[in-house]
């Protein structure tokens, strides 16, 4: 069975490496010819544990194929998954031109039947408009039917959650094309719900929505936590030993951030609007989101004091989360430049993230801020160190060590790694989120 994937993001890249792994025979096609040509020689152009090793045995056994050629990608495939990028515009709309234009180079290249599954994040009904393309372009004897497959998968945990998810969506217009996708995805586990496209769309937009919900709902607790004297992990632990609320996504910090959960809550609170319903929760929970920066930055005052001139601040951690070096809306950049804009120096440190966040700032000519090479580095001569990621190597840090190097022994932990009263015994001042 020959399938290609459109885009070499997270979803094309791991997702095709995966049904390689299976023994399909898998056509990634990408229109950037640097990219197809680092991953024809086994490098991947992102940080995600196992990915490497994934492609480069796809590449080994010849199922695994890059191209930058739709016709080679296309020709003859029984399903052509889309995995391209809908980022935001600056008008809060959806970016649909990837998805136009590697709609129109799929049409081209159709051959016999085909089912056109689209894994991108799309507005709910977007196939009636490439309908219009496809019947435009598409050779008059190639048949196809769109499909929607919501993608699940996290960055950090793609593999597994790509072999292993929780379910699987399939929606679409007939049995025919459900037979084809229930085929295609024999191997993978996971309960399948096979539906109409609306719904699908809905779910993958519903279920980040709720996800970003939670984690507000879990940073709202631990605020009121630190004004009532509770400890917020307590709390929401608590909660979560309740099968009906869970413990997942239920960890207090500096907010969500990433390309997606951000973006997919206010994509779908305007889909709600436009269409005539004032979905309010989901405007909280961003704003919520937003306002644990803010937070932090009160912290800092806090700890440090109001002028915040020339003191220098470390921060651990870039990436949005940790085992991705994905710095997308990640709230550690966030603080970064707030800390920046009120005179601060900052020096930060992540174990992977770096080249990225260096490109981020290759614009500011800023000469406060420092990338340093270590967790030693980057505590040196501090007057408060702020923990913005949970990477591992951050939870087990050596807090006597860490003290000795700081200026002023101040620490916030964004994310409530560390022993409170470990930091205290070390001589720190500490302050977590929800919890002293
Ligand atoms: C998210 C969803 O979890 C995936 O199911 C989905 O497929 C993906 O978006 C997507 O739409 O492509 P991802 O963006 O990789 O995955 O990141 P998450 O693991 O969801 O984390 C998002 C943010 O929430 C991170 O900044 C994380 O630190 C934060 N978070 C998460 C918390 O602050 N507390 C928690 O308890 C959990």
């Amino acid at each position: 069975m020959k399938i290609a994937f459109v885009g070499t993001g997270y979803v094309g890249l791991v997702t095709g490496a995966v049904f390689a792994g299976y023994g399909y025979d898998v056509y990634c096609i990408d229109i950037n010819s640097e990219r197809v040509a680092s991953l024809k020689q086994g490098s991947v152009p992102f940080y995600e544990p196992g990915l490497e090793d994934h492609v480069k045995k796809g590449l080994q056994n010849g199922n695994l194929h890059f191209t930058t050629d739709f016709k080679e990608g296309v020709d003859g495939a029984d399903t052509v998954f889309i995995c391209v990028g809908t980022p935001p515009l600056q008008n809060g709309e959806v970016d649909l031109s990837q998805l136009k234009s590697a709609s129109q180079m799929v049409a081209e290249h159709l051959t016999g039947y085909t089912v056109i599954a689209i894994k991108s994040t799309v507005p709910i009904g977007v196939e009636e408009e490439l309908e219009k393309i496809i019947e435009e372009h598409k050779p008059k004897s190639a048949t196809y039917e769109f499909a929607s497959v919501p993608e699940f998968l996290s960055e950090g945990t793609a593999l597994e959650n790509t072999m292993h998810p929780d379910r699987l969506v399939f929606g679409v217009n007939s049995q025919k094309a459900a037979d084809v996708l229930l085929t295609t995805h024999k191997n993978i586990s996971g309960e399948r719900i096979v539906t109409d496209l609306r719904s699908a769309q809905m779910i993958k937009y519903a279920a980040n929505s709720f996800l970003a919900t939670k984690v507000s709902f879990a940073n709202g607790v631990a605020n009121v936590a630190e004004k009532v004297g509770a400890n917020a992990l307590t709390v929401l632990y608590g909660m979560g030993l309740d099968k009906r609320i869970g413990q997942a996504f239920f960890k207090p910090g500096i907010g969500f951030g990433g390309s997606c959960l951000p973006k997919d809550v206010q994509a779908f609170y305007d889909i709600a609007v436009k269409n005539g319903y004032n979905f309010d929760l989901l405007r909280a929970a961003y704003a919520m989101n937003t306002g644990q920066v803010d937070l932090t930055l009160s912290k800092v005052h806090e700890i440090v004091g109001q002028d915040l001139s020339d003191k220098k601040i470390a921060i651990l951690g870039l990436s949005f989360k940790p085992d991705t070096d994905d710095i997308r809306e990640a709230p550690a950049l966030k603080i970064i430049d707030k800390l920046l804009s009120l005179g601060a120096m900052v020096q930060a440190y992540d174990p992977v993230a770096i080249p990225n966040a260096k490109k981020y700032y290759t614009n500011s000519n800023s000469d406060k801020l420092h990338f340093v090479q270590s967790v030693d580095e980057c505590v040196n001569d501090a007057d408060c160190l702020i923990i913005a990621t949970e990477w591992e190597e951050f939870a087990g840090l050596d807090l006597t060590k860490a003290k000795s190097k700081m200026k002023a022994a101040n620490l916030i932990d964004g994310r409530n790694i560390i022993d409170p009263q470990k930091a205290k015994d070390a001589g720190f001042a500490y302050i977590g989120i929800g919890r002293k």
